[in-house]
């Protein structure tokens, strides 16, 4: 007689989350506003990985990667393309169809094979209205405009909460999708002329251009969530690829100054469509300096000419909008903060070569808040993180290219970190190339 279960019932075969143990799940997620350079950290950790996912966002991200001297440039696909790996975009994207179809062209141009690409049924969908919404607010926010990406990110969030949304699935019926844009239609296109003054969208254009979208797309339509929690019981390495950065997440970031999404660690179990229990790494991308596109505060912002050279230095300008970045120092408050709400397992430096041509590296450890107190938490509540002022301990810098073997100045560098985040800093980045990345401890 089978064993039996709760209620008198047969039992279940149990679940083989044991198995997935064995080859761990891992989330790579930015710890500041962005930019981090993790295209080129998933990258690194791909090759040892069987599937790529990203878990939130859309085209408002934007990855570079140098790879055998070669630049490539991704919004949707994650980078883990560029190895050959089998990548998914989870239900917890949003994604503009255009973009994606353009994606695919571009990497298909320069002979990347995308095949294995897999794209979540529940995914929502970007639609026209969303970018000239998302552009229309921005432009009547005037000097409090977020500083959005203007590709409709917000407004394709704001209606999927709304439950108005347009879902990946929806595309793949012509039924469902044309009566799905007349509902739409109705309602958008009053806002689009009446608010923002804007022209409106024409029904029979739209369908037929996204049923022809919904033709490209559709190969790669798939439930997702069934097919990453095979590959984990199958005992496949999964990488869950956060898009954006912590301080941009949407309840726990610089809010209004964020995206629309679930930035941090533990969105990458819902976006995928996997319980949390089966992630076990959580890699932290931290430049070893601080950057920021869109408005908002920001303690560390270098005052004076440092700002610019920093730029320079970098290559500080956006991947999707070309836009100057602002440049700060390193602010470890935040970066703490960033600590406790993923609970990274380890920490990657990027870019410290880029530090090299400094002869003192200031590197903030406190606020100083308007009270007159001084905190190494990050403030709770938005005047004091508005108002602050960083604390600084100022390091010697190196001044020399770094190689596989630090310098001791530089090592210094990463232990001070180390110490204050409690983190181990696994991997630090020393160039643009791929290879240039040494790995620590
Ligand atoms: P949205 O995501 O386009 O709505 O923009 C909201 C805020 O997030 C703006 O300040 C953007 O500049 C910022 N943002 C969104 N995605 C990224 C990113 O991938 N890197 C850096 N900043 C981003």
């Amino acid at each position: 007689m089978p064993p039996s279960g709760r209620a008198g019932l047969p039992a279940r075969a149990p679940t083989r989350v044991a198995d997935s143990r064995d080859v761990p799940a891992t989330v790579i997620v930015g710890a500041q506003w962005g930019d981090e350079g993790k295209g080129k950290i998933v990258d690194l950790l791909a090759e040892h990985c069987d599937l790529v996912c990203r878990y939130n966002g859309g085209p408002n991200a934007g990855h570079k990667i140098v790879a055998d001297g070669e630049t490539y440039k991704v919004q949707h696909i994650p980078s883990g393309v560029l190895r050959g790996k089998e990548c998914v975009i989870g239900a917890g994207c949003v994604i503009d169809p255009a973009v994606l179809v353009d994606e695919l062209d571009y990497l298909a141009g320069r002979g990347v094979h995308i095949d294995r690409l897999h794209l979540s049924t529940n995914a929502h969908v970007i639609m026209p209205w969303h970018v000239a919404i998302d552009q229309g607010v921005e432009r009547r926010l005037g000097k409090l405009k977020i500083g959005t990406t203007k590709r409709g990110i917000g407004p394709t969030y704001a209606d999927k909460a709304f439950r108005l949304g347009i879902r990946v699935q929806d595309l793949l019926d012509p039924k469902i999708l044309r009566q799905k844009l007349e509902v739409a239609l109705a309602e958008k296109n009053v806002w689009l002329e009446r608010v923002y003054g804007a022209a409106p969208l024409e029904l029979e254009e739209l369908a037929a251009r996204y049923e022809n979208y919904a033709q490209r797309l559709r190969p790669y339509i798939t439930d997702t969530s069934l097919l990453v929690d095979r590959a984990l019981r199958d005992g496949k390495a999964v990488l869950l690829e956060g898009a954006h950065a912590t301080l941009l997440d949407l309840d726990h970031g610089t809010y209004p100054f964020v995206t629309s999404s679930t930035t941090i660690a533990g969105g990458a179990a819902p976006g995928i469509g996997i319980g949390p229990t089966r992630i076990d790494e959580v890699v932290g991308v931290a430049k070893a300096y601080v950057t920021r596109v869109g408005e908002g505060p920001f303690p560390t912002e270098i005052e004076g000419p440092d700002q610019e050279r920093l730029r320079e230095l970098g290559g500080e300008f956006g991947t999707v909008t070309g836009r100057e970045r602002r440049c700060g120092w390193l602010d470890l408050v935040a970066l703490r903060y960033a600590a406790r709400l993923n609970g990274f397992t380890s920490l990657a430096l990027t870019k410290l070569d880029v530090l090299s041509a400094f002869a003192e590296i200031p590197v903030c450890v406190r606020y100083l808040l308007p009270d007159g107190s001084e905190t190494a938490d990050f403030p709770a509540h938005q005047s004091d993180f508005h108002h602050c002022r960083p604390v600084y301990e100022t390091l010697p810098g190196w001044r020399e290219p770094l190689g596989d073997e630090l310098p001791p100045a530089a090592k210094a560098y990463v232990e001070l970190v180390e110490r204050e985040l409690e983190v181990e800093v696994s991997l630090v980045g020393t160039g643009a190339e791929r290879e240039r990345v040494v790995a620590l401890g």
